[in-house]
């Protein structure tokens, strides 16, 4: 086994930081936003996930001040899109550095479709979309307290889109749905196939988490 610590890793074993493939895969969040004077952004984060699920609490991080954050802090909303296989270089499109003001939508050819209680609009081709509040911003510190760029937005989904041609005896269809998810480096994985493990029985606490 090999122990080191951040940024004294042997360079000659690993040219590239592994972190990012460690904690792997993350699902993507493909956030759409709409800032104060209705420009229209997306752009995906894997830096994302679900925290709680009542109640229902997602939150991507920004790695600076970058438009998705800035128009969520704005707006006070944001959507979450499912990226998916079909979607995958559409997805990528949408994290060119485009100037603001330019959509990433029209950039990546994705049609809009509105939100029903946000006024962002979501991607009308994804499968399933969370229409959020913005709850919390939290300005992410390191462990000697400094304060860095990292911005983590967080919210409460408060509407749920799901394409009911992917729901199969009440349950999301993920394997016809293929969402995907991020590994390290340049990689992807999609979901293609699943198992189910049942959780121990016990009295030990009162149940629930992921
Ligand atoms: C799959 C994928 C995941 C990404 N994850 C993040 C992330 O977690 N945090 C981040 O700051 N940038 C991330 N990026 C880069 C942003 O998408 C990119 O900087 C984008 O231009 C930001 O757009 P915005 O300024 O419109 O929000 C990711 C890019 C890709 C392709």
């Amino acid at each position: 086994m090999i122990f080191f610590e951040p940024h004294k890793r042997d360079r000659a074993m690993f040219p590239w930081d592994p972190f990012k493939a460690m904690i792997a895969p993350r699902p993507v969040g493909w956030i759409s936003t709409r800032s104060r004077d209705g420009l229209v952004n997306l752009a995906p984060y894997s830096f994302f996930n679900a925290f709680s699920a009542d109640p229902p609490l997602v939150g991507f991080c920004s790695e600076g001040p970058k438009d998705s954050a800035t128009f969520a802090e704005e707006s006070g909303e944001f959507v979450w899109n499912m990226a998916t296989w079909d979607l995958r270089e559409k997805m990528n499109m949408t994290s060119a550095p485009l100037e603001r003001g330019h959509s990433e939508f029209d950039h990546a050819a994705l049609e809009t479709a509105p939100c029903v209680l946000v006024n962002a609009p979501r991607v009308a081709a994804s499968p399933c979309a969370l229409e959020c509040k913005v709850t919390q911003i939290v300005r992410l510190v390191d462990k000697d307290g400094a304060t860095t760029d990292r911005l983590l937005v967080l919210g409460q989904a408060i509407g749920l889109h799901v394409d009911e041609r992917y729901v199969k005896d009440g349950m999301l269809d993920l394997v016809a749905i293929k969402p995907i998810a991020r590994c390290g480096y340049q990689d992807y994985t999609a979901i293609d196939r699943l198992f189910p493990i049942k959780r121990p029985a016990g009295a030990g606490n009162a149940g629930g988490g992921g």
